[in-house]
């Protein structure tokens, strides 16, 4: 017997950053975020309960994967079976529409399109809140990527969650994300978050969260920009000062990431609102308020290091595909 169902889901970029767990297992962050959906980036992701499966399969992006990445979709499924109370194995094929590993979030969309379609597939009905957690399980980030539009995760418990503060129309930002290298990391966020504590700015920055996440949150719902770029880019230096920090150093910058960082502050005094924020990559998001985006575009092109741009605008929730045209 069969069941099967599919889910898609976007990635987000984080204003306010997760970086540190207080559990890693359960993914229980050390602070608060704050994030915006990205379309039209997504994974979809078909899961297929078989019960003449001897165990998990994972297809990504179309290949076989095995080791870690199975390890971490089948600890997911697990959870699935233990609420719908079966023991059978899952096939799972999904696919990204943009570069994997990039710092570009993808686990974010991945398992929240996983934890939709493991959930639908077995005729389980959870509330929002609930798949927010149970995604959260599989990568913290994740959790944000379930509700839509601009998304805040709140730290506290076991049953830590996020949820929409504005709707995707909200507010017209446009996230180019520039390209600086599409090499695959080297040092992965889930081993990175473990490494936060070792540096001695971590606990000043854990402290300070809640005073950047009323500044953003207040900017976003204000559509204040200015406030608001200046709260972003804090934010992402202080999460890579706690990462040059810690032992052993993380270095995600490479010399187009400071590139593309000089250009958005020489924009800036000419008087263009823009800003920038940097996730586990050398990748640069630079953010503007739509009506900026004619000018910046053709800027971010002219730059020696960008390989290619991303255009990003706010996106909904995760959601469900009707099987024949999820395309995976
Ligand atoms: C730098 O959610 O990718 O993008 O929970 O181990 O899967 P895991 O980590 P992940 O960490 C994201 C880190 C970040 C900041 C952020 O998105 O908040």
């Amino acid at each position: 017997m069969i069941s099967t169902a599919s889910a898609a889901a976007h990635p987000n970029i984080a204003f306010i950053k997760y970086w540190g767990n207080r559990d890693h297992k359960l993914r229980i962050p050390a602070n608060g975020s704050l994030s915006m959906n990205l379309a039209p980036l997504e994974t979809r992701t078909t899961v297929s309960f078989d019960t003449d499966l001897k165990s998990d399969q994972l297809t990504l992006n179309g290949e076989a994967a095995g080791g870690q990445a199975l390890e971490r979709v089948s600890t997911l499924l697990d959870r699935i079976r233990t609420l719908a109370k079966i023991n059978t194995y899952a096939r799972v094929v999904s696919h990204n529409s943009f570069p994997t590993g990039t710092g570009i979030a993808s686990s974010a969309s991945a398992f929240a399109a996983l934890t939709l379609a493991g959930v639908t597939s077995l005729g389980l009905e959870l509330p929002e809140k609930s798949l927010s957690q149970l995604a959260r399980t599989g990568s913290g980030s994740a959790s944000r990527s379930i509700p839509g539009g601009f998304v805040e995760w709140e730290p506290e418990g076991e049953s830590s969650y996020a949820y929409s503060i504005a709707d995707p129309e909200h507010w017209d930002l446009v996230d180019f994300i520039t390209l600086i290298s599409e090499e695959h990391k080297k040092v992965i966020s889930s081993e990175g978050h473990k490494l936060a504590d070792s540096s001695p700015l971590q606990k000043a920055r854990v402290a300070d969260t809640p005073r950047r996440l009323d500044i953003c949150r207040k900017a976003t719902l204000d559509k204040d920009f200015q406030a608001f770029g200046e709260i972003v880019e804090q934010d992402s230096n202080l999460m890579h000062s706690v990462m040059m920090t810690s032992d052993p150093p993380l270095y995600y910058w490479q010399p187009g990431t400071i590139e593309v960082i000089n250009a958005v502050q020489r924009w800036r005094q000419e008087g263009l609102p823009v800003c920038f924020t940097i996730d586990a990559g050398p990748n640069v998001h630079v953010i503007c308020p739509a009506e900026a985006a004619d000018k910046i575009r053709p800027k971010l092109g002219s730059l020696i290091d960008v390989k290619s741009i991303l255009e990003c605008t706010p996106g909904g929730p995760a959601w469900l595909l009707e099987p024949e045209i999820s395309g995976v």
